[in-house]
């Protein structure tokens, strides 16, 4: 079985967690490949939610090798309180396997991103505080602390506390903020290890393995599409390529062990932080979607900013990932409206675009372009099959795969489980209860 890849193709939550849950029954391996715990994914089942920030959403299944590659940024307490809950529900997570290369998050990385977005004033990112973006910089400037640090429990201390008193400085100079207790931080961080360093592992070598031996790996994104480093709404991304290709540099696999690249979709689009949003609905609409959507960041508990759904920005997901399928979610959130609008278009300065702007000013001035579809205005979270849905959330769904020339292959009407359509010869697996293994489930 070849790589499969699941990214999002807006700006995050996408509903990717639970896209990834139900289809990793088939997989052997999933695999995250970048972000940190700015992630935050949701699982639903039996009225139960699981959220997840660093491990894998694959983990309720034991029969899933759960593997944290080099890409990712890894905050420890924040893993290892994980592994904890996870224990508490019976699910066996000191399984996880972790790229000796990935880099460790520590505290200063977490001020330090509050101090520099507080720092912007008016032009603050919003980003989720974490320490995603100054431990990334640390990776580039070659400064960072790997978890393959951890091997040797004395130099991990000693460089602990020498990135510590480095910060210190700047903090004092710069921020005139207060310094951080490097000696605590290297005794915390040395408890960390003691838990982890079991779970350290080449992990390349584990996915090729599993490649080869024709086993499923299913490659988990974070954030989206809108939010990558380099094809993003750069400043105003995260500090890591979401995009398929960044599984390569991030799980260390070749682009020929990728084969299927499914990008998940919300029915409508949603955006938490700052930064342009051309069909952002700042008006009743949004307001509605925000409710009836439940749309909270995961992470964070900020609102969701919501606005009907881009097509110039799924186009540019389908052409930046290669997508080969798409999975739409929310679509019953969308019941609650007479009329749909979906944006084909910007318009830029008198002129019609059908392609995202590269200057990001041009970006932020854009004017979508719609075009009005029939809403159907009936409950359907119970429909599980295609042809069950009214035809008008069938028109609006064949509308949304024309346009991006891409097929639909899951359809998710509600957050749990068994919500699901799932179509072109995948609905066997779910007719048979495959997919779906939420009696024997752990939570
Ligand atoms: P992720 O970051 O892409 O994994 O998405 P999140 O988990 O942060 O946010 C998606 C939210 O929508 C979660 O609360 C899910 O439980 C929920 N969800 C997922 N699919 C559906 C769906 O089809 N309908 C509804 N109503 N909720 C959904
Ligand atoms: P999942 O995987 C939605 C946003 C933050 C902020 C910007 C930069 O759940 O889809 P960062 O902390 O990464 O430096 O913040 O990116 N952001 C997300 N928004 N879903 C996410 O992840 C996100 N991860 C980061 O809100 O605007
Ligand atoms: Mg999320």
């Amino acid at each position: 079985m070849p790589g499969i890849v699941v990214v999002g193709t807006q700006w995050g939550d996408e509903g990717k967690g639970k896209v990834i849950d139900l289809l990793s029954d088939e997989m052997q391996m999933v695999v995250r490949f970048q972000g940190g715990n700015n992630a935050g994914h949701t699982i639903m089942c039996d009225g139960r939610t699981l959220k997840l920030h660093l491990i894998p959403s694959g983990i309720l299944y034991q029969h899933i090798v759960p593997v944290i590659g080099n890409g990712v940024v890894i905050n420890p307490a924040v893993l290892i309180e994980e592994i904890d809950n996870l224990a508490a529900m019976d699910v066996d997570a000191e399984r996880l396997r972790i790229s000796y290369n990935a880099h460790v998050i520590l505290p200063f990385h977490e001020n330090l991103d509050g101090l520099q977005d507080e720092s912007r004033g008016e032009r603050s990112l919003g980003t989720t505080r974490r320490g995603i973006g100054p431990t990334y910089a640390d990776k580039a400037s070659r400064t960072g602390i790997r978890m393959q640090d951890m091997l040797d429990p004395a130099g991990f201390a000693a460089v602990i506390e020498e990135a510590v008193e480095e910060k210190n400085r700047l903090f004092a100079c710069y921020y005139n903020a207060d310094p951080l207790d490097a000696k605590d931080i290297a005794a915390r961080y040395e408890g960390y290890a003691a838990r982890l360093r079991p779970c350290l592992a080449d992990t390349s070598i584990l996915v090729k393995d599993a490649l080869r031996e024709g086993h499923g790996v299913l490659f988990e994104g974070a954030q989206g599409l809108m939010l990558d480093l380099d094809h993003g709404t750069y400043p105003f991304v995260t500090s890591s390529n979401t995009v398929a290709g960044a599984v390569c540099t991030g799980a260390g696999v070749g682009p020929r062990d990728l084969e299927e690249i499914i990008g998940v979709t919300k029915a409508y689009v949603t955006r938490v932080g700052a930064g342009p949003f051309p069909t952002e609905q700042d008006n009743d609409t949004g307001d509605i979607m925000q409710e009836v959507g439940k749309e909270f960041g995961t992470t964070t508990g900020r609102k969701r900013r919501c606005g009907w759904f881009d097509l110039v920005v799924l186009g540019y997901a389908v052409r930046l990932n290669t997508l080969t399928s798409l999975a739409v979610t929310k679509l019953d959130v969308l019941s609650e409206f007479d009329t749909l609008k979906v944006c084909v278009a910007y318009r830029l300065t008198g002129r019609t675009i059908e392609e995202f702007p590269q200057v990001s000013g041009d970006f932020a001035a854009c004017e979508p372009v719609y075009e009005e579809l029939p809403g159907w205005k009936k409950d359907i979270s119970g429909v599980r099959k295609l042809e069950d849905l009214p035809v008008e959330a069938r028109d609006y769904l064949d509308f949304i795969s024309e346009k991006a020339g891409v097929p639909i292959k899951l359809i998710s009407v509600g957050p749990e489980r068994q919500q699901t359509i799932l179509l072109d010869g995948m609905e066997e697996p779910l007719r048979q209860g495959r997919l779906l293994f939420y009696d024997d489930f752990p939570l």
